[in-house]
């Protein structure tokens, strides 16, 4: 296993390439089980989920190449439609080929997906979807087995206690796009790595129309066939490089071409006093006084709001900002285990229930210290390269699952961060 260790209180100046969307690519890549064609992607980023997703899609009867950083997916003879354990149980986000598999084969047997470390994930959104599209369910032995001879499309509210869900509304949207007649989703995702998809099922031929607002519409096509696209840019990673300069006291430039999908976020840089350089494909943030940035109050909601992605890294960014600042999280309400950990580095920080309450420090301290998963890793990262000292930040597998070559990113912007072996398990 690997750790990074870092010497932190260098200040991070630069500019960095954002690569492509983790959480675009995903749903995207399930998507393709649509067609029998063959897709090219470009834009799809070098990581660990990615390869659990390609892992799938071969188990279900794809080949996969990458060539000249394109990646193509093609079919082999006749695919399968179980999605076993093995694999699933890497990656939540592999629930996402229960719709494509049940619109092509009109059956699919997927594993339920495990548990998660920041709480509950449930998918009786995803569940009760198919079931709305006309499917028979059922949970037997760990599996989800989903079954209809045809798709029948239908008026359909997906919202659950905590508003849309972005997975729901791709899984069932896919699903939708091979059923017979008009399917349209009522309270349905809007982040930007959802409309993604739609574009891109709309490039294999689907008919899905008002994209990106609250009530998704498909109509029914007989089939899907191959094309080629690009991914969209990472929002959550061009936010984590801005703030990688601003904790450090650096200036961080993202080349980044969408900056539409991260108004909110930059508004509440902006709000802190935060200065942003706007140019055509890039954006550079930085901060003139740091003693007058001001304190931020934020909770997290679905798009085109603050995201549940940006809350442990913006946690970093609280400590050196003037006051009390606090995050309520809304969408996972015990996603807070970075907390205990930006603790032993010094960070002020008390949760009271699903808000975290973050006072100014100082000067953050170096500590060995362990990422329980994807964002509250980046949030460590973030911490060590601002602290005093080293820090060794542990289980950085989970990073990995997420931040394409983040060591040399950081590295390139004069970062101290090394990827060395772990002894700690
Ligand atoms: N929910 C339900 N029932 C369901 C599905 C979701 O109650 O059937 C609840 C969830 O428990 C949560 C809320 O609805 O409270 C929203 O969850 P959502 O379904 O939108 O999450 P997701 O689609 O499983 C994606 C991202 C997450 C991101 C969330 C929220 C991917 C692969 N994952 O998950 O990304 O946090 O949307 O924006 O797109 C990450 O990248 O680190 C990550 C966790």
């Amino acid at each position: 296993m690997l750790k990074y260790a870092i010497n932190g209180g260098k200040p991070l100046n630069g500019k960095v390439k954002i690569s492509g969307s983790k959480n675009a690519a995903l749903p995207i890549l399930a998507a393709t089980l649509l067609t029998k064609d063959e897709v090219i992607l470009k834009n799809v980023p070098v990581l660990r989920d990615i390869q659990t997703m390609v892992e799938l899609l071969v188990m279900l009867g794809k080949r996969v190449r990458v060539d000249d950083g394109r990646m193509i997916i093609s079919s082999e003879n006749g695919g399968h439609h179980r999605a076993t354990y093995e694999v699933v149980k890497k990656m939540r986000a592999s629930i996402v080929v229960l719709g494509p598999l049940l619109a092509r084969y009109g059956k699919a047997e997927v594993s339920m997906p495990g548990g998660c470390a920041f709480g509950p994930r449930p998918v009786d959104l995803h569940i009760r979807g198919m079931e709305e599209l006309g499917a028979k369910v059922e949970i037997h032995h760990g599996y989800i087995a989903a079954e209809a001879e045809k798709l029948q499309g239908k008026s359909i509210l997906l919202a659950g206690k905590f508003g849309p869900s972005v997975l729901g509304t791709d899984n069932v949207a896919m699903a939708a796009t091979l059923a017979e007649g008009s399917t349209v989703i009522h309270s349905a995702a809007k982040e930007p790595e959802t409309s993604d998809l739609m574009h891109f099922l709309n490039a294999m031929g689907a008919n899905v129309s008002s994209i990106g607002s609250d009530d998704l519409v498909i109509d029914g096509v007989s089939s899907l066939h191959g094309c080629e696209y690009n991914i969209i840019p990472d929002r959550i990673e061009a936010i984590t490089y801005l703030l990688s300069g601003l904790v450090t006291g650096g200036e961080v430039e993202i080349a980044y071409e969408s900056e539409e999908h991260i108004h909110f976020a930059l508004d509440v840089l902006e709000s802190c006093g935060v200065e942003l350089e706007r140019k055509a494909g890039s954006i550079k943030a930085s901060v003139k006084d740091r003693s007058a940035l001001k304190a931020a109050n934020l909770i997290t909601q679905p798009y085109p709001r603050f995201p549940t992605d940006m809350h442990p890294v913006f946690m970093v960014l609280a400590s050196i900002l003037q006051g009390e600042s606090s995050i309520k999280e809304v969408i996972y309400p015990t996603r807070f285990n970075h907390v205990p950990e930006l603790q032993r580095m010094g960070a002020n920080i008390r949760q009271e229930a699903n808000t975290a309450i973050i006072k100014p420090v100082d000067q953050l301290e170096g500590a060995l210290v362990q990422a329980s998963d994807l964002r509250a890793g980046a949030a460590l990262v973030l911490a060590g390269l601002a602290a005093k000292g080293r820090t060794e930040v542990h289980r950085v597998y989970h990073i990995e699952r997420g931040y394409e070559n983040m060591v040399e990113k950081l590295q390139s912007l004069g970062a101290d961060i090394q990827k060395e072996k772990s002894e700690v398990i």
